[in-house]
């Protein structure tokens, strides 16, 4: 019975929440280990479209699902998401871990405003407070979920608004001034309703996995906004790598068996960075706007490109990929003619490496490939898709065991478990 880390292996939105929630109907947990309401995990079940930012994508089963020490949680979204899930009839069996790290109201307006001084060098952030959280967190001053219900914030809370209302005025000098009674209000309007929801996540996993159940771990974002593999500065304040499973949920690699990469059958990214196989063409339009390249968080529109097999192959290497989920194939439909890079053109030389200090400089050398008008015969893909999908695996020798033809659980191809 295994622990399975799902990850992803681009920059994210490649569709995670859908393969969750699919391999959770044989999950006895799932828990997210990184990340917070920068996230949005799209799925779709019949008519109702669910967007979760922070519960995680296994609730639909009825699966007891976990919330670990690596996320960072702003209790506004989580008690409305929960609340949005129990209205629509879905049991929430929630644990909150009390080491996470709490986002409060000054960590978005301090996102904001760092945003603004950067000028062009802009991360493009979600602005959503997730960096400055991190940054606290490294700093020892951040709160903790503990500290929300034991109600031992206060003296801290003072503190870091005081230091936030001095950075606002004379760092960034910005007019905004905080006030703490507001903030103090919040944080106790919090602590009773979260009390009910903490528990010492850790020792539930570990404990779930002794008794050989099955545990599925969900990463938010992706290989390429991971703080120290990613295209730094352009990344998040998180490790979403599979590494990072094991910090944020507090179980030993020992105990991982499986890591699935959900790749995109093409690439996206939000905000700014490298992104060698980047199109502004009429193939960018055509991905975006029928792939529905928009933001679940932001709705930002998405910059879209070719598949990129480089990236791939260096996500397998940093997450120690056994398998791949490959999603939105259907958004392939239509076009005649498919690229995949599967090399880089760097500095004069080609390479099936990727410098990832220097991916700008990259130049993708591509393939092509036949595309089709129609990808499902009846249940059978079509020879065009299957071509599409053998070159994958000959170029990562990773096997692509789910394939997601559609939006809904039942556009989705098992070709062979992660149980
Ligand atoms: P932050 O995580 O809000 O600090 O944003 C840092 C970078 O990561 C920005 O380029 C965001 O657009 C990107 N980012 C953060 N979360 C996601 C996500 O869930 N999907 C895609 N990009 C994301």
């Amino acid at each position: 019975m295994p622990a399975v880390i799902v990850v992803g292996t681009q920059w994210g939105d490649e569709g995670k929440g859908k393969i969750v929630d699919y391999c959770s109907k044989h999950a006895d947990f799932v828990i997210r280990y990184q990340g917070g309401t920068n996230a949005g995990h799209t799925i779709v079940l019949g008519e109702k479209v669910f967007k979760l930012r922070l519960v995680p994508s296994g609730v639909f089963y009825g699966n007891r699902v976990l919330i670990g020490s690596g996320v960072v949680i702003d209790p506004e979204v989580l008690l409305k998401e929960i609340d949005d899930l129990t209205s629509n009839g879905v049991d929430v069996s929630l644990v909150v871990s009390g080491k996470a790290h709490v986002i409060l109201p000054y960590h978005p307006i301090l996102d904001g405003s760092w945003e603004k001084t950067r000028g062009k060098g802009e991360i493009d952030t979600t602005k959503r407070g997730i960096g400055p959280t991190y940054t606290d967190k490294i700093a020892r001053r951040g709160i903790r979920v503990f500290d929300l219900v034991n109600k031992t914030y206060e003296e801290r809370v003072r503190w870091n608004v005081r230091l936030a209302n001095r950075i606002l005025q004379y760092v960034l000098q910005v007019g905004h001034k905080l006030d703490v009674k507001e903030i103090l209000q919040q944080c106790s309007n919090w602590s009773d309703r979260l009390l009910g929801y903490v528990g010492n996540v850790s020792e539930v996993i570990n404990s779930a996995l002794q008794e050989k159940q099955n545990v599925l771990f969900e990463g938010a974002q992706a290989t390429f906004l991971d703080i120290d593999h990613g295209t730094y500065p352009y990344v998040t304040s998180s490790n979403p790598i599979a590494g990072g499973a094991c910090v944020g949920a507090g179980v030993g690699p020992t105990r991982i068996d499986k890591v699935l990469g959900v790749c995109k059958a093409y690439t996206t990214r939000v905000g700014k960075g490298p992104f060698p196989t980047e199109l502004d063409d009429d193939v960018g339009f055509h991905l975006r706007e029928t792939g529905r390249e928009f933001g679940t968080v932001t709705g930002r529109p998405r910059r879209c490109g070719w598949l990129d097999l480089n990236m791939i192959r260096y996500a397998s290497m940093i997450n120690g990929l056994t398998s791949l989920a490959l999603t939105k194939l259907d958004v392939l439909n239509g076009l005649e003619h498919l690229k995949i890079c599967v090399g880089y053109r760097w500095r004069g030389l080609d390479t099936t490496s990727l410098p990832i200090h220097d991916m700008g400089s990259c130049e993708p050398i591509y393939i092509e490939l036949e595309g089709w008008e129609t990808l499902l015969h009846g249940d059978k893909l079509c020879s065009e898709a299957k071509a599409y999908i053998a070159k994958i695996e000959e170029e990562t020798g990773l096997s692509v065991d789910y394939i997601s033809t559609g939006p809904k659980r039942v556009d989705t191809i098992c070709r062979r478990s992660v149980w």
